[in-house]
């Protein structure tokens, strides 16, 4: 049973793996549901991104290496910004960090009008740095410190997501000793899973975020807000999943969120003002994968925010949305360099091309998490070789290291050819690590034929920095321990 990009619990209503879908005529179309606005092929078969060719990029900037598209990141930022905030139903949108931040991509951010949504005082900094109105970030979280929530009140964060009773009273404190009334949402647990083309609807959500609705601790938390100096309700905050692919499980959440709005009425006379439904919209990884279209999904989640007001009587609050995967995913791809190849026998007279590349779970933990599915190809060369059900795997000691698991790939793949993964903009390099000491990647934003460094590549002094016991630089250890082995 596989597990789902929202996370295992979502296994066991997903269907068994299927083989990939093999290109015919070979690999040299980019599906451009998968690929980056401007990923084309050039006559000799290389990848060329932002009109930077991949090889030129490893040889400048090394491999593995992240490539983001930076016309892609933008359109799809503006795309997004254009679709749901409309004038008959105005809206925010406010990127979710978590998918991949450096300041450069706050900076594309905010100048494509977006807010930021943060989960940590390091999001929260980042985005600083790149000088975010703090009046247009969203503090999100459920176990937010008491410095973080300190910070965020004291440099005048717009909206803090409240997550528990001990977070409202930790942001009333820091509301007074600042003297600041801070705008909050509470963020409720509607009941809802949603992801790809299911929802399920359950009474209870056994989960770390949130609020349950149905077990009235969100109502409980509204009337800690009302009571607490220096707190004003803004709104109500849900979000129900994660690589969703229509509008189905909006439906029922925001029915949901808006009948407590309508209590919150009756109850406190009070309308709340804001409706934020979250993020979650899905991308394409595989041919297969179809979401909605981001206009299509914003008219229908408006459609549903409609009716669910108009069944209660209710003013419709402003939206609030909070894309992450949507808008980087599809932005960034995965440059890596083939290790070794090895034919694997599978019984039955089969086998499978086991290509080893020079990154792996420590740069995209995604697949051996959530058994996640990528698009792989190779990245410099057409080749006439016939494709063979492959897997590309990493170089790190555990054999889930697993960076695509079937994929055809072309026979004659060899030590030094470059392969090129789609759809890595989200949740990679973000989730990344230095496990086994290996470098994290390197990111390069790419346009008009412009390389430029979002995130450089680490170094070998990168990896012993924070060891107190490591007090030479790697090329003095490198060095002492090479003459000790020459007198050896
Ligand atoms: C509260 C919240 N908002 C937004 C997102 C972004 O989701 P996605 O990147 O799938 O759009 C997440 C992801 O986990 C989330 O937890």
């Amino acid at each position: 049973m596989r597990a789902h990009p929202a996370g295992p619990r979502h296994g066991d209503v997903l269907t068994p793996h299927a083989l990939p879908y093999r290109p015919q005529g070979g690999d040299r179309d980019l599906d451009a549901s998968i690929w980056p606005i401007t990923a084309s092929r050039t006559p000799s078969g290389e990848i060329e991104i932002g009109g930077c060719r991949v090889s030129d990029l490893v040889a400048e900037f090394g491999s593995p290496l992240f490539v983001i598209d930076e016309r892609d990141f933008r359109s799809r930022a503006a795309a997004f910004k254009a679709a749901y905030d409309v004038p008959e139903m105005p809206a925010d949108v406010y990127y979710a960090a978590k998918a991949f931040l450096a300041t450069t991509i706050a900076r594309w951010v905010d100048e494509e009008g977006l807010g930021i949504d943060v989960s940590t005082g390091g999001e929260m900094l980042v985005a600083l740095q790149a000088g975010v109105d703090p009046q247009r970030i969203l503090f999100h979280g459920n176990n937010k410190s008491v410095s973080e929530i300190d910070r965020a009140v004291s440099v005048g964060i717009g909206r803090i997501v409240v997550d528990s009773l001990t977070e409202i009273d930790r942001v009333s404190v820091a509301a007074v000793a600042h003297g600041r009334d801070v705008e909050v949402l509470v963020r409720v647990t509607v009941g809802v899973e949603a992801h790809t083309h299911e929802y399920i609807a359950t009474a209870h959500e056994d989960q770390k975020f949130g609020l349950s609705l149905a077990g009235g601790a969100a109502n409980t938390a509204i009337e800690r807000v009302l009571a607490a100096p220096g707190l004003r309700l803004k709104g109500l905050h849900s979000h129900i999943g994660s690589q969703i692919f229509d509008a189905a499980g909006f439906e029922v959440a925001a029915a949901r969120v808006v009948g407590l709005a309508a209590h919150i009425r009756s109850e406190h006379q009070i309308v709340v003002d804001e409706l934020n439904l979250g993020g979650g919209m899905g991308i394409a990884y595989v041919p297969n994968d179809d979401p909605l279209d981001v206009k299509d999904m914003a008219t229908s989640i408006r459609d549903i925010v409609r009716d669910a007001c108009s069944r209660v009587d209710l003013p419709i609050p402003r939206l609030a949305f909070e894309p992450g995967r949507a808008i980087v995913g599809p932005s960034g791809i995965t440059v890596y360099e083939v290790g070794t190849v090895k034919d694997v026998a599978l019984g039955h007279d089969q086998e499978r091309q086991y290509v080893s590349v020079d990154g792996g779970m420590s740069d995209n933990i995604r697949t051996a998490l959530y058994d996640a599915d990528y698009t792989v190809v190779p990245a410099t060369r057409a080749s006439s070789a016939e494709s063979v059900i492959s897997r590309v795997v990493g170089k790190h000691c555990e054999s889930g290291d697993i960076v695509v698991r079937d994929a055809w790939l072309p026979a004659d793949l060899h030590p030094g050819d470059l392969l090129a993964v789609a759809a890595t903009g989200a949740y990679c390099r973000s989730m990344a690590s230095q496990y086994n000491y290996l470098p994290r990647p390197g990111v390069v934003a790419v346009q008009n034929g412009n390389a430029s460094v979002v995130l450089r590549r680490e170094s070998d002094d990168d990896l012993i920095r924070l060891d107190p016991g490591a007090q030479r630089s790697s090329e003095q250890i490198w060095m002492a321990a090479a003459n000790e082995g020459g007198a050896r």
